[in-house]
């Protein structure tokens, strides 16, 4: 018999959404009484909330996961679940049980809010619980979250994407796009702000689409609904398609007090002809464009952005089209990566597969470029006083951290009583992505 196992850990792969999800996990096991540890040698049930956007993600989840057969030996009490994108692939379920026959649960996305029941299930019974369902289902609300963001909160505006970007497996592990009903994301976010939250990030894998299977809401009316929430905090939202990027929410952005002047707006590359293969649904040009719009109404506007390197048939001349357009565009901050075929999506298939050490070569080149403009607008900061919501404490650099409004980063001496409190900090030393100060 498993005894009723009282202390959690959560390791999660990707994003925020899953960073979200995994505060969704640690909710519904926070109800039944678990509580959270520091190491997972003292843990009673390790959960893997997994990520399948890129290959190394996955590897390293499968590594650690397998690093544990050992322990599962030692310990039969040790229950050992895996959840996330991983698990929704078509027959991973089957394949992740083969190779790792001591995981006890496996769920996956569409599963995530019966997490508790299957866990139930497997104390009961102590056999294997495989729960993945291929479909989607209506949107759960009132699923418990125990944040480990404060000051930061994430909340959900859709699940899901319809975008087909050739690339991505994500459309076919999270299902259609959903929206969740304005009302109830207005109420979560009233709550958050009373319960003393300072930013609110909404999450969608597109947020810009949000509303569009409502007929009483877009993403434009959902700002200023959220603007007019009363009280002091940040507004902040990802992930933007540049496709639905449009002027009226440039307008709800350039009016609201609480959206911060950032916006993260994934380009994915400066080739027309590889927008094209992508499934973009724009050109070089409409993005640069928009861009000119969203300055025009914001100058002062931070844009940050994913690029994707070595897409199947990416010439050198295509890659310097990227290359031009990172010049061009001028982003505070970039998330680089190299194309990593997923199996099951239309890119994987393509013939032309661009070998490793050209993408290797080409996203140094383009890390180093994006460096240079990263680090000249953060020059701009020398000197200046900025006004920071104090995040958190980084233990190598002895210093406080947060971020200003324009989303960069400041380091700064501080107390604890910070945590949470904006707080104004004047830039004394800048490098890179962040800055270094003093509290004034
Ligand atoms: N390979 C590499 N990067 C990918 N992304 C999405 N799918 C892949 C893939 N197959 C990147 C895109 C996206 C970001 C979240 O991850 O740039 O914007
Ligand atoms: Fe993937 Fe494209 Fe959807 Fe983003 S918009 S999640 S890149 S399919």
């Amino acid at each position: 018999m498993i005894k009723n196992a009282l202390k959690y850990r959560i390791i999660t792969y990707g994003c925020q959404m899953n960073l979200h999800e995994s505060e969704k996990i640690a909710g519904i096991l926070c109800q039944r009484g678990y509580t959270e540890c520091e190491s997972d040698n003292d843990a009673d049930l390790i959960v893997f909330n997994t990520c399948c956007i890129r290959e190394n993600a996955e590897k390293r989840a499968e590594g650690n996961i397998g690093a544990l057969k050992q322990r599962k030996k030692s310990n039969k009490n040790l229950i050992i679940a895996v959840g996330g994108c991983m698990t929704q692939q078509k027959g991973y379920a089957e394949k992740l049980h083969d190779e790792f026959p001591f995981v006890d649960i496996i769920f996956g996305t569409h599963n995530l809010e019966k997490f508790g029941e299957l866990l139930d299930k497997k104390i009961a019974e102590n056999l294997t619980v495989i729960e993945v369902k291929e479909k989607e289902d209506k949107i759960t609300e009132g699923t418990p979250k125990t944040r480990t963001s404060y000051p930061n909160a994430w909340v959900n505006i859709t699940y899901g994407c319809n975008n087909f970007c050739t690339y991505c497996i994500v459309p076919y592990v999270r299902g259609r796009e959903r929206s969740r009903d304005p009302e109830n994301i207005i109420s979560e976010i009233k709550g958050l702000i009373s319960e003393g939250y300072k930013e609110i990030t909404l999450l969608g894998q597109n947020v810009n689409s949000y509303g569009n299977d409502l007929s009483y809401a877009n993403f434009p009316s959902l700002i200023r609904k959220v603007s007019e929430i009363e009280g002091k905090f940040r507004l902040r939202f990802m992930t933007n398609h540049p496709k639905d990027f449009s002027e009226e929410l440039i307008k709800a952005i350039a009016e609201s007090d609480k959206a911060c002047k950032t916006v993260h707006l994934p380009v994915q590359a400066g080739s027309d002809r590889i927008l094209k293969l992508m499934n973009r649904h724009y050109t070089r040009k409409e993005y640069l464009d928009k861009l000119e719009m969203l300055r025009a109404y914001i100058p002062d506007i931070a844009v940050t952005t994913d690029i994707m390197v070595g897409f199947p048939t990416e010439t050198e001349d295509d890659f310097q089209d990227t290359v031009a357009l990172v010049r061009e565009a001028k982003f505070s901050g970039a998330f680089t990566f190299i194309y990593s075929p997923r199996k099951g999506t239309p890119a994987a298939e393509m013939k032309g597969q661009i070998d490793e050490i050209t993408s290797k070569k080409r996203i140094m080149q383009l890390i180093d470029i994006q460096n240079s403009i990263s680090c000249e607008y953060s020059g701009k900061y020398l000197g200046n006083t900025i006004e920071i919501l104090c995040e958190g404490y980084d233990a190598k650099k002895k210093k406080y951290l947060g971020r200003d409004v324009y989303g960069r980063m400041a380091y700064f001496k501080g107390d604890n009583s910070l945590l949470g409190k904006f707080v104004n900090v004047k830039i004394t030393k800048t490098g890179g992505m962040s800055l270094i100060g003093e509290m004034v």
